[in-house]
């Protein structure tokens, strides 16, 4: 096929990723956007397969079949409340190839140039298995804390500023010996010995930051896994993968300083790894006293005597599975005139924009669910605030204790409501680790149990 062909259908398949993306950004739209992401993919795969020259077209087809089939059946069995972790695993992929590319990139004798060329070569090779380094290992220790196998507290090893400038450091000056080496056998060691420090740079950097800080890192390491994408675009002399990787690292970042922004957090502070994040132990809450109990059916009288009613779901109603209940719950209370809408948080749960494909998923009308800056300044005058598995995001130490680990972050300040209903199954902590003083205030009454549970005891009271 003529290249002018496989050229026109690598504009076709970026122009489908730039529609997909747009898409993407509204729910109303959002499936739209995954059809042009899925067409966009197929005819950038296809137009590959024909221009390329694979070795075997029948071994290309046989690894792609073999990946797709797992893939299809990790992506069909994966629990919703997983699905950060799938995407975690899916990014250090990318970076594994970014890192597999480069040395085979490198070690071809095909791909030898010489004078200005060899040096463009040698530095995108050396920028792509850096990256790619990186976000291998930053994504499998993200997986690692998302999965709860790894703490969700910061890991803050002492001197850790200085080993971090030590490390890029002593990656530039390998950089400098690999690009300056005449032989495979001179650039070979520089090459690897900086892989090694990225991987460990890698795990590093994710496991110093803490776990109310993990959507920046989650959002970074979507960005990074763009430009290691498009680091092996540059490697391969492939002009779509280098479009596709631009956008997917581009968009990431503006994810990342959107997150940051969500949780008053510097970006240069997150991506260094934790840069005045406070010390493991310190943030102490003063919490104690009573709480106060609430039974289902008082639950629902408070329902049904209030006038407005918002509810803020967490993280706790995606692993209860109580979206279904909370959606029919809402649609009782608007049959009887209570005024009921949802305040969403840009971090509740465990991924960007979790609780509002959730919500969704539950057919919940779009305009009833409002984003944190649209709703906090509701709460002194609404009558009953039901928190539905969610701790972190409605902390008020956040406000009020300074050496908190999660001062200085937006939350949704429930509190001010006339009544606060909290339904989680204990008295235990978020995500980020730190106790919670609303649990303790007069105005507070907490529904233990499974969150699917109560709500179908409030429902069935209603
Ligand atoms: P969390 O602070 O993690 O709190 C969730 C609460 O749900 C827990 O306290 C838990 O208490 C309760 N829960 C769990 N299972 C439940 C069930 N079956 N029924 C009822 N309650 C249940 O969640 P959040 O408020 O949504 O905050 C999100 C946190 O995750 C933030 O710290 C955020 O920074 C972090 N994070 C977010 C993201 C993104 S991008 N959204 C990514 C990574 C990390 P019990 O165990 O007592 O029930």
């Amino acid at each position: 096929m003529s290249s002018g062909i496989i050229s026109a259908a690598y504009i076709a398949a970026s122009i489908l990723f730039i529609l997909s993306l747009g898409g993407l950004s509204n729910q109303e739209s959002a499936q739209r956007g995954n059809l042009f992401g899925i067409a966009g993919m197929a005819l950038a795969i296809g137009a590959t397969l024909i221009g390329g020259t694979p070795v075997s077209y029948a071994l290309v087809i046989a690894l792609m079949a073999v990946g797709g089939a797992v893939g299809g059946f990790v992506a069909a069995r994966v629990e919703m409340t997983a699905m950060p972790q799938l995407v975690a695993m899916l990014h250090s992929f990318v970076g594994l190839a970014a890192v597999l590319v480069g040395f085979a990139s490198y070690l071809d004798p095909a791909g030898h140039f010489v004078g200005a060329e060899k040096t463009i070569h040698d530095v995108e090779i050396f920028l792509g298995i850096l990256i790619g380094a990186i976000t291998l290992t930053g994504s499998v220790a993200a997986f690692g804390k998302l999965q709860g196998i790894l703490t969700s507290r910061p890991v803050l090893i002492p001197g850790r500023h200085l080993l971090n400038l030590a490390v890029a450091a002593a990656c530039a000056w390998l950089g400098y010996c690999f690009v300056g080496a005449d032989s495979i056998n001179g650039g070979i060691w520089p090459l690897l010995a900086m892989t090694i420090l990225a991987l460990i740079f890698g795990i590093h950097m994710v496991l110093a930051i803490g776990g109310a800080d993990m959507p920046v890192v989650i959002s970074m390491l979507n960005s990074y896994s763009g430009w290691a994408a498009a680091a092996t675009g540059f490697m391969l002399a492939n002009d779509l993968l280098i479009v596709t990787g631009a956008l997917v690292g581009s968009s990431g970042a503006i994810l990342s300083y959107i997150m940051c922004r969500a949780m008053n957090r510097r970006f240069i502070s997150v991506i260094l790894g934790g840069f005045g994040t406070p010390e493991a132990n310190s943030g102490t809450i003063e919490t104690g006293g009573e709480t106060a109990a609430v039974s289902a059916s008082e639950t629902a009288e408070l329902l049904t005597s209030a006038k407005t009613v918002v509810i803020v779901p967490g993280y706790g109603m995606a692993v209860a599975h109580a979206q279904h209940p909370v959606s029919e719950l809402v649609d009782a209370l608007k049959t009887r005139g209570v005024t009921a809408r949802f305040a969403i948080h840009p971090v509740a749960g465990r991924m960007p924009g979790h609780m509002n494909v959730l919500l969704a998923e539950a057919k919940v009308p779009y305009d009833s669910v409002l984003e944190m800056d649209e709703i906090n300044g509701d709460f002194p005058t609404t009558d009953v605030v039901l928190v539905i598995g969610a701790n972190d995001i409605v902390n008020p130490a956040a406000q009020e204790v300074p050496d908190s680990p999660i001062a200085g972050m937006p939350v949704l300040e429930v509190w001010k409501a006339a009544t606060t209903i909290v339904l989680k199954r204990s008295m235990a902590t978020g995500y980020a680790g730190v106790d919670n003083p609303l649990f303790y205030r007069e105005n507070t009454r907490m529904l233990f149990g499974d969150a699917k549970q109560s709500i179908s005891e409030v429902l069935s009271t209603l």
